[in-house]
């Protein structure tokens, strides 16, 4: 297991504070990390109002991505600081909540696409967010039981929702990390030590989780580190907000919102932006691309402006023999 002074590269110490904040634990202490199936409210706690145990450390009064996006979904895991920036961002961008749905079905056919016609049996779920309909273990196990998945997050909240995602097959496994996607050998080694083959092929999962990552070149460095310790045949399955096709008045209200600090960490990038992330792995068909085009049946055209992120996947290649 990873210690706090690790993940960063250098010159970006003050990533470890800002990690250590965005687990809202008390004086900055982490609440709970590491491999867990032990944290946690019971899934009828998660049913009706939510309770909200004063010593778990979490802090109900600063907005958090994963409670904003269950709001989005119609979810119940949530707080009135998460309704309110979900609302306020809502009226800026009316269809933020299209956009939320859209972003989970590309990673339904994502999930179904590797695990169905690929093969791939291994997931790494980065941004895992709180349990929902067609989470990564339950869509890859209907194709294969045997699947194994390792769920990760820096939300201490959906943590304590672990043992709902901790369910499996008999013959599948799945693991529960709280980690952080700015620490990647944290990651790595927490997945290594739980139910992940690094022999074998990965699937690793950045799904509406990178633009919460300000720092471009923390984020570049997080994600190369996390390709390079995947073995060759792996994929990346990655999904990103974008303003690409916004209109500008609504970007500009949009980046005055995100500014206001109201909103927690938000940073939208360009499709020249977002695929170098994908590196030297070469996207499948059709590449990156409105989350809603990606390998979606062809039926009622979604508006890019709909559903304003970009999704791909993407295979690690062979080294090129010299
Ligand atoms: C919008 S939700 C996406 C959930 C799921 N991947 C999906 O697409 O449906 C984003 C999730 O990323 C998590 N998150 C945000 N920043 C993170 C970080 N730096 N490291 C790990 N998880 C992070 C949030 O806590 C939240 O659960």
């Amino acid at each position: 297991m990873s210690s706090e002074s690790e993940p960063v590269p250098p010159g970006k110490e003050w990533a470890a504070a800002q990690r250590r904040q965005n687990r809202g634990g008390r004086d900055g202490e982490p609440s709970g990390r590491g491999l867990s199936g032990a944290v946690g409210g019971t899934s009828e706690e998660r049913v009706g109002v939510m309770q909200v145990d004063p010593s778990s450390g979490l802090d109900t009064s600063v907005v958090h991505p994963a409670r904003r996006y269950n709001y989005w979904l119609d979810g119940k895991d949530n707080f009135a600081v998460d309704r309110d920036s979900g609302d306020e961002i809502a009226k800026i961008y009316p269809s933020v909540r299209t956009a939320a749905l859209h972003n989970r079905a590309f990673l339904r056919r994502a999930v179904t696409y590797l695990a169905g016609q690929r093969g791939v049996r291994q997931f790494l779920d980065i941004g895992t967010g709180l349990p929902t309909a067609d989470n990564t273990h339950e869509v890859a196990q209907q194709i294969a039981p045997e699947c194994r998945v390792v769920y990760v997050d820096n939300d201490p909240m959906v943590m304590t929702h672990a043992r709902a995602l901790l369910t499996s097959t008999p013959q599948g496994q799945t693991a529960y990390i709280e980690q952080d996607l700015r620490d990647p050998d944290g990651i790595v080694g927490d997945a290594a030590m739980s139910v992940l083959d690094f022999d074998e092929p990965v699937a690793l999962m950045l799904v509406a989780v990178a633009h919460f990552v300000l720092d471009d070149e923390v984020l570049a460095w997080a994600v190369a580190a996390l390709r390079d310790a995947m073995p060759v045949g792996s994929y990346l399955v990655l999904s990103h907000a974008t303003a690409d096709p916004v209109d500008p008045v609504v970007r500009a209200a949009w980046d005055q919102a995100v500014a206001s600090g109201r909103h927690g960490d938000f940073k939208y990038r360009s499709k020249e932006q977002i695929l170098p992330l994908l590196g030297d792995w070469r996207p499948v068909p059709p590449g990156l691309v409105p989350v809603a085009d990606w390998r979606r049946p062809a039926v009622d055209p979604v508006p890019f402006t709909d559903a304003a992120a970009y999704g791909a996947v993407a295979v690690k290649p062979r080294p090129r023999a010299r």
